[in-house]
């Protein structure tokens, strides 16, 4: 069973999905996160495509959710927090638009759902990677309200940028996320669509939680 999240960058998804996750005790996946260990391989390739492809194909990504966080490694090696730099934010969309990339971590989560409950989130998994997901929801909240609380999250050891900058580097991937040919960010027709900028964090996870328990029972 599997219910998907979808939407912009600060909109919820990640935080939100991990409380459902926690309250239900179900699987947690973060495929951005799993974009963003893709974009370190391309950085470390010095952003040449020949070497990242060669990279790609030889890296064992792993990753696990547990303790409130989704786990990466590559090659046993944890990445969890490099993939959290403003230079991965930079680069993780041109990187999230070639095909080979969206084929290779399409599999990786098509596979790891194979069997538990999960709730996964992400950009295109209800309307390219999990079509068929038994629930969907589209996350959604203004781009101000969600460059807020990106900049209100900032970690002390990272570069401090201003909010301004926060916004302008949300307001890119989103453009670059929607207008992409390859899987574009878009809500399937049927997602639940929630707005968030007025709502509470609770008032969300509840919902999303509502839905979930409901299908279970059933
Ligand atoms: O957490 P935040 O919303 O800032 O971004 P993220 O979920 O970590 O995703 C980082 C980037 O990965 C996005 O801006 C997209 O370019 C890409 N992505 C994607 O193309 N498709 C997905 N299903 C998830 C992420
Ligand atoms: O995954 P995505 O980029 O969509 O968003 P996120 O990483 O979950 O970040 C959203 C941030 O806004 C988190 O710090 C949440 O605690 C906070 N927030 C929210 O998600 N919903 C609200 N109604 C209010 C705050």
């Amino acid at each position: 069973m599997i219910t998907v999240i979808d939407g912009p960058a600060g909109s919820g998804k990640s935080s939100t999905a991990r409380a459902v996750a926690d309250k239900l005790d179900i699987e947690y996946l973060d495929s951005g996160a799993l974009y963003r260990t893709v974009t370190l391989l391309y950085l470390q390739a010095g952003r040449d495509k020949t070497v990242f492809f060669q990279l790609l194909d030889q890296a064992k990504i792993s990753f696990r959710y547990c303790d409130r966080q989704f786990h990466v490694a590559v090659d046993d090696a944890a990445v969890t927090d490099r993939i959290r730099t403003p230079e991965v934010a930079e680069h993780v969309s041109e990187v999230a638009a070639l095909p080979r990339v969206r084929t290779f971590v399409n599999h990786l989560m098509r596979e790891a759902v194979k069997d538990g409950i999960y709730i996964a989130e992400g950009r295109d998994l209800g309307t390219a990677v999990f079509p068929d997901a038994d629930l969907k929801f589209f996350m959604s909240a203004d781009i101000e309200e969600r460059a807020r609380r990106r900049y209100n999250e900032r970690k002390p050891d990272n570069p401090a940028l201003s909010l301004e900058e926060v916004r302008r580097n949300i307001q890119q991937r989103d453009l670059k996320d929607a207008n992409r040919e390859a899987d574009p960010l878009k809500r399937a027709e049927d997602a639940i669509e929630i707005n968030t900028t007025n709502l509470s964090f609770e008032q969300q996870v509840d919902q999303i939680c509502l839905y979930i328990s409901d299908l279970i029972k059933r």
